[in-house]
Formats: structure tokens, sequence, C-alpha cells
């Protein structure tokens, strides 16, 4: 899950387009990234994996997540992800990633 990431160096996190960054933990979600980048991301179950409102498109780095759980692989069944989407709340940052929505 490390790949695409220098030893030492945090994680970072890219909002396209916005032009925010953030650095984070390996192991934190794209969405707790996105709040501590006040970037504004859509959820209504609160991370519980439910509502699938918190997809983002990965544009880079889809191999820096983690592999989807089994909640995130029905959720994304259920709600028809595309391949190169993921659920914020439920994928976490392994290595370098930049993200979009069709909000931003
Ligand atoms: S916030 Fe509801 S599925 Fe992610």
């Amino acid at each position: 899950m490390s790949a695409g990431k220098a030893p030492g160096k945090l994680p970072t996190v890219e909002f396209a387009p916005l032009g925010r960054t953030k650095e984070v933990k390996e192991g934190v979600t794209i969405i707790a990234a996105a709040n501590r980048a006040d970037v504004p991301i859509g959820q209504s179950c609160g991370g519980d994996g439910i509502c699938g409102w918190c997809r983002v498109k990965v544009l880079h780095g889809m191999e820096n997540l983690s592999a989807p759980t089994s909640l995130e692989r029905q959720l994304m069944t259920a709600c028809a992800f595309a391949p190169d989407e993921r659920a914020a709340c439920l994928a976490k940052v392994g290595g370098d990633i930049t993200v979009t929505t069709g909000y931003w």
C-alpha cells in the first residue's frame, strides 16, 4: 500500500481541480483528509459505508489506496461505482493520490 511514496515522506492527497493538497499519515481515509483540508465532500451516513455520497474519482494513485473491504465492495456494487471510483469514507491512503468529484 505504500508504493508511490518516498521513504519518510507522508502521503499526499490532492483534491483536483481545487488545487488543494493535504499530507496525511498512512491509513487515514480520504474523507478525513478532505475534512482536514477543508474540502467539502458529500456524506449522509457519517462514514458507515451506506449512502455512497462520498464517492470520489481517483485520477492518480489508485494503487496507493487500501483494497476495498467487503463493505465497500458491496457499496460499490449497490451504487454502481465506476472502476476508478472509491468511497472516501472507507478507502485509506497509503501513498500519493489525486481525487476529484463532479461538484468541486
Ligand atoms: S459517507 Fe456514506 S458511504 Fe461514505
